[in-house]
């Protein structure tokens, strides 16, 4: 074990200042300062709390992380930080962080995709992921079903939501059910006193003709709604228990269907569920249930492990140092809308075919010149990459002015 790569996460794509310390798939610290009740008042997250939240807590939640994991920022073999997708403002401080202390420690710096960490999470768990790994991943920004046959490298989505993400329903029907936010958490505890067959509320996309792996779930929060709007408007009490657990069903079996579909189609035999939706103790249980009934191995992390935190972005850059993944650029920017097909963002490559700075060479090496062209305010993942999304992109520190 004491050769596997020693590495430190930063995780600050929404409201979860995350800081985790992984050796290989061993965890060995996960701190997480949240500001969540901060912006639950707002009912949602407000991006410049968050990204106020996130500059007072860094220094003290990495301080608490190598005080947990017992280890010095010296011996560390790499930096990792979500690059995306996420807040750009939050993600920004999370990216300058990592810069900085992988700069001044002379460490190789990485910068992941928040998508695929909450994917390579479940290696903390469960050990190294089966390749290819079929993912299904449910957070409060994203639905998709993906298919990874290279959890650094090679990530390829097979179908995603056409509206709303599954948590983003959750936090929706919480609001309108008066019940505060997030509202993932608190409907699914009130769903267990709740009757799941009480409403039939619809199943999105599950007609004969319809994609297979998309996911809708924009017409059920609209049906669950007018469900209560009819209530109210009658004068009658919501049965807001039954309503939980009718919705909560709904979604879960959508979920679970298409995915063991996937499966099935795809002829993988093993599925893994993350993102902050994989908390959810229905989802947990009847996934766990049909992948039974189909021969299928299930992954789903603890819940600790399912929500935003920094161990999920050490461990996959765990991963991009035992492969032997190029490190970012120092020119590395915050996408806030990364698409999930760049698992990492590997910066810029010279005219000598070198990436910005190589692993463990003491941070020095042979620095990037950033007058020489790439001064564009788009850093490193807009050379070679070419997936033309339009995207509000935040330049960021370079080399040459992080301490200026
Ligand atoms: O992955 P995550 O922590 O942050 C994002 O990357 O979005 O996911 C947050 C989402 C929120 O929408 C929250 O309501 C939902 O995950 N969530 C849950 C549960 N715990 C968190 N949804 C359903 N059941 C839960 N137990
Ligand atoms: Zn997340």
């Amino acid at each position: 074990m004491a050769d596997e790569p020693l590495v430190l996460g930063i995780e600050t794509s929404c409201d979860e200042t995350g800081v985790g310390i992984v050796r290989g798939t061993t965890l060995l610290a996960d701190a997480v300062a949240s500001s969540v009740d901060e912006h639950a008042r707002f009912g949602g997250v407000v991006p410049e709390v968050a990204s106020r939240a996130h500059l007072e807590a860094m220094v003290p939640t990495i301080e608490r992380a190598l005080k947990e994991a017992g280890v010095s920022a010296k011996d560390l073999d790499g930096i990792a930080v979500t690059a995306g997708p996420g807040l750009a403002g939050a993600l920004l401080v999370g990216v300058s962080a990592a810069k900085a202390y992988a700069y001044a420690l002379g460490k190789p710096l990485y910068g992941v995709n928040h998508l695929a960490s909450h994917i390579c999470v479940d290696q903390l768990e469960h050990g190294p992921l089966p390749e290819p790994t079929m993912a299904l991943l449910v957070s409060g920004g994203h639905s998709s079903l993906l298919l990874a046959p290279d959890i650094t490298s090679d990530v390829r989505p097979l179908g995603a939501t056409i509206d709303d993400a599954a948590g983003e329903a959750f936090d929706k029907i919480a609001r309108v059910l008066n019940l505060g936010f997030p509202g993932g958490p608190v409907i699914d505890r009130l769903a267990k006193e709740g009757d799941p067959s009480a409403i039939a509320f619809p199943r999105g996309l599950t007609g004969p003709r319809d994609p297979a792996y998309d996911f809708s779930f924009s017409g059920l929060k609209t049906a669950v709604a007018r469900w209560i709007e009819a209530k109210r408007n009658a004068g009658e009490d919501v049965p807001v228990r039954d309503v939980a657990a009718s919705f909560q069903e709904a979604v879960v079996d959508v979920l679970t269907r298409k995915a063991i579909r996937a499966c099935k189609d795809e002829g993988v035999g093993h599925l893994m569920i993350g993102g902050g939706v994989a908390a959810n103790s229905r989802l947990r249980a009847l996934a766990q249930e049909r992948c039974d009934d189909a021969g299928i191995v299930l992954r789903v992390p603890r819940p600790k492990l399912c929500t935003d935190n920094g161990a999920m972005v050490a461990a996959l850059g765990a991963e991009m140092v035992k492969r032997n993944r190029p490190a970012s650029a120092w020119d590395l920017s915050a996408d806030s809308s990364l698409p999930v097909t760049d698992p990492h963002v590997p910066g810029v490559v010279d005219e000598h075919g070198d990436h910005g700075h190589e692993h463990g060479d003491g941070g020095e090496g042979h620095g990037h010149d950033h007058g020489d062209g790439h001064g564009d305010g788009r850093g490193a993942h807009s050379h070679g990459h070419g997936h033309g999304h339009d995207h509000d992109h935040v330049h960021e520190l370079s080399k040459d002015n992080l301490y200026s």
